[in-house]
Parts: C-alpha cells; sequence; structure tokens
C-alpha cells in the first residue's frame, strides 16, 4: 500500500496554446505556434489549436469539472500574447483579465493555481526579430514575467518560468518539428542560452517583487537515460546522451555551468560574464516532466553524439513511448542526488491511448495503470530521500498535442472536439477516488 500525505499535492496540468482556443480574441496576436500550424506539413492532419478545447470561452465548465473531480493544484500557462501581444510595449489588459477570473474561480473552488509563464507560445513578432536567437528576447521575457508576477503574486504562490527549454531549444530549433521550425543546431545552442538567461532574468524580478511565501521554479524533461550493455564504449556513449538530454539545462541551473558536451558545441560564443550566475540564482522548486527512457548504444556513425536510442520496445503508449515508471524513480532519485537538495513536483506525467466513447462513457483502464504505476514510482523515490511534493497529471483535457493535432489524447477528460463535449474517462474517476482515499 502507497499513501500520500495531505500535503502532497495531487494536480493536473494543460498549457495554453493546447487548450484554449480563441486565437483571434481579446487583443491576441499570433505567437510561434500559429505561425506554425498554418504552414502546410507541419501538424498531422493539418489540424491547428484555432479552437481547441475552446478552454478560453468553456473555462467556467472546466474548472468546475475539477471541483467535481476533487482535483487540489492547476498547472495552467499564461499566453505571452495574450498579455504582450507585440512581445514587448503594450500591455493588454483583456489578456490579464481572462487569467484573473479563472485564477480567482480556482481558488474560489479550492483549487491552487500554478502558473507556467512560458509554455512555448512566443509572440510572432519577437520571432521575427531573432527569436530565441536573439539575446534580447531574453529581456522581453524578463519584462513580460514582471507584468505576471506582480498582477499574480499576491494570490498564486506556485509559478514556473519556462517549460521544457530542452523540447523549445532542441525540437524548435535543431530539429525544425516545433515552431518556429528552424534545423540549425548552431540555433539551437544560441537559444539554450537565451532561454536559460530569460529564466534568471525572471527569476530575479520575482525575488525583487513577490511576496516572500510565493514560490518560483523551472520545469524540464528529464529522460532516464541507461547504456544498453556494461561496456565501456556504450556507458561512454550513454553519458554524452545524457548530457545532451538532460545535463544540458540542469548543469547550469544549477552549477552554474554548461556540460563539456555544450563547451564543444560551441555555447561559450552566447555566454557574457554574469551569465552564468544569473541562471544559477536559486530556485524554490524543480518542475520534472518525465515521459520516457532512453537506452543507448555506441554509435560512432552518429555524426552528433557518436550514439542511437535503441527503438522503443515492450509495452508502448500512442506516441510509441515505452511504459517505464522506473525512469521516473530514477530520474527523481538523479536529480535529487546530484542537484539537490531540492523540493520537487512532478509537473507533467501521463500517457495518450486510443480512446473510444462507448454509450457515453470512456473505459481506459490502460491509462489508469500508467498513473498508476507511475505514481507508485514517485512513492518510491520519496521513500528514497526524493523531496517530491506533487503530482500533476498530463493532462486535465484531451487536447492539441503539437505536431501530433489532435490524434494523441492524453486527458483525464474526453474531448468530442466537433460538440465540445466534455466526457470523464474512466481515470477521471480513478483520480478522483485516489486524491479521496490518498492510497494506491
Ligand atoms: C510535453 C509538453 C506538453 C505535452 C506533453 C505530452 O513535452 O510539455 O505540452 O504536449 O509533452
Amino acid at each position: 500500500m502507497r499513501s500520500f500525505p495531505s500535503d502532497f499535492l495531487l494536480g493536473v496540468a494543460t498549457a495554453a496554446y493546447q487548450i484554449e482556443g480563441a486565437v483571434h480574441e481579446d487583443g491576441r496576436k499570433p505567437s510561434i505556434w500559429d505561425v506554425f500550424c498554418h504552414t502546410p506539413g507541419h501538424i498531422e492532419n493539418g489540424d491547428n489549436a484555432d479552437t481547441a478545447c475552446n478552454h478560453y470561452h468553456l473555462w467556467e465548465h472546466d474548472v468546475r469539472l475539477m471541483e467535481e473531480l476533487g482535483i487540489e493544484a492547476y498547472r495552467f500557462s499564461v499566453a505571452w500574447p495574450r498579455v504582450i501581444p507585440d512581445g514587448r510595449g503594450q500591455v493588454n489588459q483583456q489578456g490579464l483579465d481572462f487569467y484573473r477570473r479563472l485564477t480567482d474561480a480556482l481558488l474560489e473552488a479550492g483549487i491552487r493555481p500554478m502558473i507556467t509563464l512560458y509554455h512555448w507560445d512566443l509572440p510572432n513578432a519577437l520571432q521575427e526579430a531573432g527569436g530565441w536567437q536573439n539575446r534580447s528576447t531574453a529581456d522581453a521575457f524578463a519584462e513580460y514575467a514582471d507584468v505576471v508576477l506582480r498582477t499574480f503574486s499576491d494570490v498564486v504562490d506556485l509559478f514556473i518560468t519556462l517549460n521544457e527549454p530542452w523540447c523549445a531549444t532542441v525540437l524548435g530549433h535543431a530539429f525544425g518539428t516545433h515552431a518556429p521550425g528552424i534545423q540549425d543546431l548552431r540555433a539551437a545552442v544560441a537559444a539554450s542560452h537565451h532561454l536559460l538567461l530569460a529564466h534568471g532574468k525572471a527569476v530575479g524580478a520575482f525575488r525583487a517583487n513577490a511576496r516572500s511565501s510565493a514560490k518560483i521554479g523551472l520545469t524540464n524533461v528529464l529522460t532516464h537515460v541507461a547504456p544498453a550493455s556494461d561496456s565501456e564504449r556504450d556507458e561512454a556513449a550513454a553519458h554524452r546522451m545524457d548530457g545532451f538530454l538532460n545535463r544540458w539545462f540542469l548543469d547550469p541551473l544549477f552549477r552554474a555551468r554548461y556540460p563539456a558536451e555544450l563547451e564543444a558545441a560551441g555555447i561559450g560564443a552566447w555566454v557574457q560574464p554574469g551569465d552564468l550566475e544569473c541562471i544559477a540564482s536559486p530556485l524554490d522548486f524543480l518542475g520534472v516532466n518525465y515521459y520516457q527512457t532512453s537506452i543507448v548504444q555506441d554509435n560512432p556513425n552518429d555524426a552528433l553524439l557518436g550514439a542511437a536510442v535503441l527503438p522503443p520496445s515492450g509495452n508502448l503508449t500512442e506516441m510509441g513511448w515505452e511504459v517505464h515508471p522506473e525512469g521516473l524513480q530514477a530520474v527523481l532519485q538523479r536529480v535529487s542526488k546530484d542537484y539537490g537538495p531540492i523540493p520537487i513536483y512532478v509537473t507533467e506525467n501521463g500517457a495518450a491511448y486510443p480512446d473510444v466513447v462507448t454509450q457515453g462513457q470512456v473505459h481506459d483502464q490502460n491509462r489508469i495503470e500508467f498513473l498508476s504505476q507511475h505514481l507508485q514510482a514517485v512513492s518510491e523515490a520519496r521513500k528514497n530521500g526524493a523531496d517530491v511534493r506533487g503530482y500533476f497529471v498530463w493532462s486535465l483535457l484531451d487536447n492539441f498535442e503539437w505536431a501530433k493535432g489532435y490524434t494523441p489524447r492524453f486527458g483525464l477528460v474526453y474531448v468530442d472536439y466537433a460538440t465540445q463535449q466534455r466526457i470523464v474517462k474512466d481515470s477521471g474517476i480513478w483520480y478522483r477516488n485516489l486524491i479521496q482515499q490518498r492510497e494506491l
């Protein structure tokens, strides 16, 4: 039997662009994702997030749903292009008002809000000026962060600067599968430094103005990396892969330096005196998103790292990711050991399965098993000393899954996109019971 104490937060997570829709309303201007989605060939089925879950209009309904499920905390993101539509300058009060209404309703329902400042929707006006490759985007972010933090830190006490800078960097600027769709390693290296600098500057703004009981952190996606064999070559390859997947964003945050792999990739060209100290400003907590484990083999043919990730095998989710809860336990313990002590929230974890509606219900036993196993892993990591204080299921609702469009369904709640009807899945009911009983 695993139990979760009453102060361990059991929540759900979403992100603005994936659920809100209403992309042209109340002064919002395009983000890089609007532009990316409307360029043919980028998103499966030609999907876009113009309407998504229409949460911008159905937010009251969605808060009520959370209340019915007994959700304790809700991690959502604020859309920069709603609040400062041109990226810099004029603040759009209507944008702030939307999040104020949402926050007030959450608090009234007894749900603790956790605000992510940046979940990938950079105002497109800033992209036109070079986006994250341009150092001044870090200053623009600090200004935007200051506006949001000043507006909400009286009532919200958990803030996250960036969601998964690794994805924004690598998928957005090296692989080009995410917005802004750039395929250039040098661009990615520059973007990563400016994202981290933006984070550091926002933490500075927060410390200057926020009330002292409010907390700020950053969310990294962490991958458990293991060598395919105990040969020295595979172990060295796994170490390099870990540098690329994990230490790229952990070392600067916690040790004020980049790993050797990034030095070799030329990151030094972007670093100015004082940057690393700013980036390593102490965090109140680390957010960890966990989805995957990578088993790594030495591969001299791979130009980037001399390493290859073996194809996932065994029990896979609809994303093609292996169900591997031991990896979550491992990353939580690793972060605590190598970079702690640090309070941790699992800010995302969940699975996509091809859900079907039968007589108004969704029987997603596979998701219940997935979540239950991962929560057991969290409990095990806590027993072994990791200071994990909460767990947020990705996601409350089925939503727009970036380049994959609407096909993968991650929600505890099913969304019929044609009618915008919400149907609580069996996993939603299971989660409600777990929150009540606090035992697995
Ligand atoms: C993470 C993202 C989140 C969601 C999940 C499935 O990388 O942060 O928005 O798409 O993956």
